[in-house]
């Protein structure tokens, strides 16, 4: 990982930013936790009571973050991926490319090793993601281009990835993201028809996915997953076209359990926190849970290796979407987890693909607590003391 070691850092050390959320926060009346850790997990781990997923206990939200499993080596990361969440999510390892890289051949490791750790830190694990068009083995994509691979065989491989997949993990995922980004990012919107799996195998493979990872672990919740369907888009042309995808697969009994919407923002847009909240309630009206799943506010920055904003009101504009989106959430009874997508810029895939941008996580390159980080643990906080109806 890339956390510059010439630097002290530590999970536990307070923000040294006081920012207004903080002060808002310091200024209610509510009680504070004056417990040093919260109640230990059933594995026996304690997280510190003032942490992000002790809050989000009280409330019945749980709090969870991507991980890039060997980053786990370093144990001021391990010790924040354990202390403040208790989801994890693979970044990259149980995606088809890395799962199977050579035809038959399977590499559980990087999967295998965060579970053991979820399991050692009283976490659950969200799976990510069984049918994508990206990060598909070389092998495969290949085989399909030159004509080796025909979509008889190419659906035999998908059903045997999904099925030898969720079998592999079966009892030890809570949520399954089954399907990830179908919808054109156009208004309105549509199931994309040059998708890689559309293309070939015709838009109800999305449903057998869902079947297939039914019938291996009929206990996970199975989830379609995407970026900008709760009105991140402006128009709300994505969040229709999937509410009304997901209602037509409920139609046809499709074993679906909930949508998770991404939740990459970026300062240079603005956002609406009433929409997410509306349209993440429209899915909860169908009777789906839902689910923040890869959070994150990106800004412009000075550098890829420092990414301090350029931009003075970014230190008011991030803190304030994050609250926003985690207020969304807790604002309707069936949102079940609220995952940020790492929680340290120097791992975040931000820098990477949006130049000129980062800064997008909770924590600094050199893991010290963000405003965006104070500003979600006294959310958590207040939420703590408001009577709620949350399942
Ligand atoms: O593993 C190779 C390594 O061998 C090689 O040396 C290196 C050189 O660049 O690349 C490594 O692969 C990288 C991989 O992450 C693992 O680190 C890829 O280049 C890089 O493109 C890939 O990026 C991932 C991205 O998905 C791919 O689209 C990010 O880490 C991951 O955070 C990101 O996650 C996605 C979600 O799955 C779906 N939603 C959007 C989100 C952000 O793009």
């Amino acid at each position: 990982m890339k956390i510059r070691h010439n630097v002290v850092i530590g999970a536990r050390r307070r923000p040294r930013g006081r920012t207004i959320v903080a002060a808002l926060a310091a200024a209610t009346t509510l009680a504070m936790a004056t417990a040093a850790t919260a109640a230990p997990s059933q594995h026996g781990f304690r997280p510190p009571a003032d942490s992000l997923r002790a809050y989000g206990a009280k409330v019945g939200l749980a709090i969870g973050t991507a991980v890039i499993p060997y980053d786990l080596d370093h144990p001021d990361y391990a010790r924040i991926a354990a202390d403040q969440f208790s989801v994890v999510t693979p970044g990259n390892e149980m995606k088809w490319e890395t799962v199977e890289p050579t035809r038959g051949t399977y590499d559980w490791s990087g999967g295998d090793r965060l579970v053991a750790f979820a399991r050692a830190h009283g976490q659950r694990v969200r799976g990510h993601t069984l049918m994508w068009h990206n990060q598909l083995p070389a092998w495969l994509t290949s085989g399909v281009a030159d004509g080796s691979i025909d979509n008889t065989e190419l659906r035999a491989l998908l059903k045997k990835h999904i099925t030898d997949e969720v079998s592999h993990f079966r009892g030890r995922i809570w949520q399954w993201d089954v399907a990830n980004e179908f919808f054109t990012d156009t208004s309105p919107s549509r199931l994309n028809p040059d998708d890689f799996w559309i293309s070939h195998l015709g838009t109800g493979v999305i449903a057998d996915a869902f079947r297939w990872a039914h019938a291996a672990d009929p206990k996970a919740l199975l989830f379609y997953n995407d970026y900008n369907i709760a009105g991140e888009d402006g128009t709300n042309a994505k969040a229709d076209a999937v509410y009304a995808f997901v209602r037509g697969l409920l139609r046809q009994h499709v074993p679906i359990d909930g949508v998770g919407d991404q939740g990459h923002l970026d300062t240079q847009y603005g956002f609406d926190g009433e929409r997410m909240r509306s349209d993440l309630q429209r899915y909860a009206d169908l009777g789906l849970k839902v689910a923040i799943t890869e959070a994150d506010v990106r800004t412009f920055v000075d550098s890829p290796d420092t990414q301090v904003p350029t931009d003075s009101l970014a230190q008011f504009a991030q803190p304030y979407e994050f609250s926003q989106m985690l207020q969304s959430c807790l604002a309707v009874r069936d949102c079940i987890s609220f995952t940020v997508w790492g929680f340290g810029d120097a791992d975040s895939w931000v820098p990477s693909t949006f130049a000129g941008e980062g800064a997008a996580t909770l924590y600094d390159v050199n893991l010290n607590p963000k405003p965006a980080y104070t500003a979600l643990q006294q959310d958590l906080r207040l939420a703590t003391g408001v009577p709620h109806r949350r399942s």
